[in-house]
């Protein structure tokens, strides 16, 4: 008999849609993906991700950034929050803040990010515009490693999409985006594995 061992925790932090968030909701209800998401937290009161984590019966927390006097202020109750749940993974999902390199140092090994490009090329803003005007073939998404230059940590898993003749940055991002909600519950998996009874 294999022996149970406990469900690994996760905690999603979002900034707005949350779809890369529902995209791991999703496959945990679909069993393809085995954790527990013990909280999603948001720094933006009208996320409206919140509203779904809410509907879904998961716990919701906002630290909002906007009432701390400093960065290393907001990141200090932000990690206070996270560690309340003991997470395995910390997984920002289209979180919008610039996390200090003490908060990153402090999740290190457990903080993983998408980021819309094939990293480390277009790292930062607007990756679909930049790789269309580049005259890129390919396109996809990254889930990596947090560290403290932006963009930057090891990659995990990545996700290839053609760039064709007539795309726009707008129909670029929904291809990519397609792509990002597989990736992200594999890409967890995989990491997750050597915690769980299943395979990668
Ligand atoms: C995604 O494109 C992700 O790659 C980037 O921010 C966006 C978040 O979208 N980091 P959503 O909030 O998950 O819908």
């Amino acid at each position: 008999m294999q022996a149970s061992v406990p469900i690994p925790a996760i905690v999603i932090l979002i900034s707005g849609r949350g779809s890369n968030m529902r995209s791991i909701i999703k496959a945990i209800q679909n069993d393809k993906l085995s954790v527990k998401v013990a909280a999603v937290i948001s720094n933006r009161p009208d996320a409206a991700g919140l509203k779904f984590a809410q509907q879904e019966n998961i716990t919701t927390a906002v630290i909002d950034h906007t009432q701390f006097a400093s960065r290393a202020l907001f990141d200090q109750a932000l990690a206070q929050e996270i560690d309340h749940y003991s997470p395995d993974l910390v997984i920002l999902a289209g979180f919008m803040r610039i996390l200090t390199s003490d908060f990153v140092h402090h999740f290190s090994g457990k903080l993983i990010n998408i980021h819309p490009s094939l990293l480390p090329k277009f790292k930062g803003l607007n990756t679909h515009q930049r790789a269309i005007d580049a005259g890129e073939k390919e396109h996809g998404a990254s889930v990596h490693f947090v560290t403290p230059e932006l963009d930057d940590g090891p990659v995990v898993l990545q996700a290839y999409v053609p760039i064709l003749k007539d795309d726009t940055a707008n129909i670029l991002a929904a291809r990519v985006l397609e792509q990002e909600h597989k990736l992200y519950p594999n890409a967890i998996k995989q990491l997750l594995a050597p915690k769980t009874n299943n395979k990668p």
